[in-house]
Order: C-alpha cells, then structure tokens, then sequence
C-alpha cells in the first residue's frame, strides 16, 4: 500500500492505494460527508458503505453516460440542500467516472466549493478519472463541456471493487493503462513484461499505481490543461473520440485503443514512429481487444475529430502519437490528409497487413 501526493497547484491531492485502503481510510474522513454513488455500485456495496458511513445522506445516480447531465447534476445539489449540507462537509464520490465527473462538479458549486473525495470503483476511474481534478457533465450531446477543474482532497484508490467488474470495463481501463504505456517508458516495459497478465487483478494493482504516478507528475506540471503537457493524455483520444461520435457502440477505453490502433499506422508512415516499436504497442493492444474493426465508414468517421479539443481551427487535425518508448509526439494535419490516412489504415486492417 502507497500514497502518492499530487501537488497541484490548486490544492494537494493524497492518493491512497492498494488493497484495503477503502476501509483503512473512508472511516478517517470524518462525520459530515455526504456520498454521490450509483444504482449498480449501491447494489453490490450498498451494505459496506452503510457500514463505513452509517447514516450520511446519500444520492444514488440511475448508473450509465446517460446521467452525466444537468438535470442530475441539479438533483444531487437539490438532495445536498435537503440534507443540510454545510460546507463543513465533504462530498464522497463512489462510483466509477461517471460519478466521479458529475459529484465533482457538484462539489465545486455547492457554496462556492466544498471539500472533495474520490473513491473510484472502476478501472478506467481509478487509473485515470478520478486523479487530476477534472470534473464535467455532458451537455447538448457534447461531451464534457460543462465543468471545472477541481482537485479531490484524497482519492482512496483500492482494488477490492475491481472484483465485481465485468471483463468489458477492465477492458476499458486497459485502453487508458495502454495509453499511459505509450508515454512512460517503464510503464511500457512492465506491459510488455506482463503482457500474458494484463487481466490479472494482482498485476493490476501494481500498474494502476505507476499509472497515477505518472499522471500526479503531468498535472501538477499543468493543471489546467494549458501548457501542452496535459495533451500527452491524449494519446489515441483523436481518433478514439471521433469513432465514438460515430460508431456509439463501443466503450470509451476500446475505441481509444481502436484510435491509437489507427493512428499508431499514420505516426509509422510519417517517420514518427518506428515499425518495430509500433508492432509492440499494436500487440499488446490486440491482447487487450483481440481484432481490430476495419470500419467500412472509418472515413467518414473520422471527420468527426474536426470537434477535437485539441485542434486550433476546425480544419486542422491534432494527433499525438506515440514516437519511441516513453514519447509522444504531437502531429497537426490538414482534415483531408487525415481521412485519407484513417481510409487507408482500415483498408489495411481489412487486408491483414497490420
Ligand atoms: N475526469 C477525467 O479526467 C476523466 C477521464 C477519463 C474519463 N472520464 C469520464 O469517465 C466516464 C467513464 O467512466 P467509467 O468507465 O468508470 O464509467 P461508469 O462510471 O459509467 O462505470 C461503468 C459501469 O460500471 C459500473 N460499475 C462501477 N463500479 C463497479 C464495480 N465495482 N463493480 C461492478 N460494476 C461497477 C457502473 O455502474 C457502470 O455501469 C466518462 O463519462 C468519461 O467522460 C473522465
């Protein structure tokens, strides 16, 4: 067991993980808390957070994407005022991202911000979410695009609750652990390593830690998303996002693997990044995923990364890349070059040559 200290700028965030932490540390957070969590983590660990928290006022959100939303949000901040919540109080957010974005939003507008804790129950939420201070809903079919940056006090960070995942939402964790191995050298080397145990929750533990490690460095060195660093976290994510405007049917954590997938084929045949090192990161993302869909419409798909946060103008295309182990790189392009590059990287998929 470890703690991890983000210094942010805005606050210091402690990170408590390892097996046992939830009940070593929620019982030490005090009387005022009032939890945010959702139907299917209630339903599984309703019991436990009863006997960790006895009576505190609780919101339970129905679970899935489609909560993130303001009429939720608002009737999480209508249960705070119905329970007396005081700023004395701390906002707990158990759950997996979902819960995490919308009780932290609610948090940092309850009286100008009250104190916050996070207690991710997902994979994808405990090695990335739930660290780095960054809370939203969605919003007319925009993702994201209301929230704040707002740093959790502590992030209690314990493998117990990964036991109860299906496989598909470990999968989706893996996207970002995947990700995370493709801008930190030794995080790369351990997956190419445990490459046979990348399902195995004991080796989970240890990765999901190195994970936090390296973003606690990342934000801290740029917070607010401002300074470029931050992008590094994005490896994947252009084309990732732009597929699940698109496609829909598959989680956030596959289509980021199916994103680097692709754009890991335009980063080869621009020079960034070499075949071999390519190779290594395209097997260890078919270990996660098994096969790769060539989407007939990947094309048309891919106009979609024109709403990329990341892009300047509409018309420009940002990608990062992996470039050697342990870098990234970050490729502008013209919007048509880089649907003419995904067309082809999924005529390739389909023909079998990577
Ligand atoms: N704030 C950030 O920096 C950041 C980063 C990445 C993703 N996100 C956001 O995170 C969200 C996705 O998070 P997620 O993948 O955790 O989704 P999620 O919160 O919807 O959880 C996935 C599913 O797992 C269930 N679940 C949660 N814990 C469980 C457990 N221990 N056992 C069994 N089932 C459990 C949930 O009820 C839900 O059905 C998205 O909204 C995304 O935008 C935020």
């Amino acid at each position: 067991m470890e703690d991890i200290i983000l210094n942010a700028p805005s606050l210091k965030s402690v990170i408590h993980c390892g097996e046992g932490s939830f009940k070593r540390y929620a019982p030490k957070l005090g009387g005022n808390i009032f939890i945010v969590t959702d139907s299917n983590v209630f339903a599984l660990y309703g019991e436990l957070i009863k006997q960790i928290f006895a009576n505190a006022p609780m919101y339970i959100l129905p679970a899935g994407e489609k909560s993130k939303n303001r009429t939720q949000l608002f009737q999480i901040i209508n249960k705070m005022i119905e329970s007396g919540v005081t700023r004395a109080y701390t906002v707990v957010a158990l759950g997996g991202g979902v819960v995490g974005d919308i009780a932290g939003l609610a948090a940092s507008l309850y009286m100008r911000g009250i104190k916050l804790i996070q207690i991710p129950t997902t994979l994808l939420s405990q090695v990335d979410s739930s660290v780095g201070g960054k809370t939203a809903i969605d919003y007319l079919g925009v993702k994201n695009v209301l929230g704040a940056f707002y740093q959790p006090a502590e992030v209690i960070v314990d493998p117990l609750f990964l036991k109860t995942l299906p496989a598909r939402e470990i999968r989706c964790g893996l996207g970002e652990i995947i990700k995370y191995g493709a801008i930190d050298g030794d995080i790369y080397a351990s997956l190419c390593e445990n490459k046979n145990r990348l399902f195995d929750l004991k080796y989970l533990e240890t990765v999901v830690a190195d994970c936090i490690r390296h973003k606690a460095y990342v934000v801290r060195d740029d917070e607010r998303d401002t300074l470029g660093v931050r992008k590094t976290l994005n490896v994947g994510h252009t084309t990732g996002h732009a597929f699940e405007l698109f496609f829909k049917r598959k989680s956030h954590g596959e289509f980021v693997l199916i994103g680097m997938f692709y754009e890991l084929f335009i980063a080869e045949r621009a020079g960034v990044c070499a075949k071999d090192y390519a190779d290594s990161l395209r097997l260890l993302i078919k270990k996660v995923i098994g096969g790769i869909p060539a989407y007939e419409n990947a094309d048309k798909a891919a106009r979609f990364a024109k709403y990329d946060k990341k892009n300047d103008k509409q018309s420009t295309v940002s990608l990062i890349v992996p470039g050697e182990t342990g870098k990234c790189r970050e490729m502008k392009m013209p919007i048509e070059t880089y649907v003419r590059e995904i067309g082809l990287c999924a005529a390739e998929i389909k023909g079998g040559l990577c």
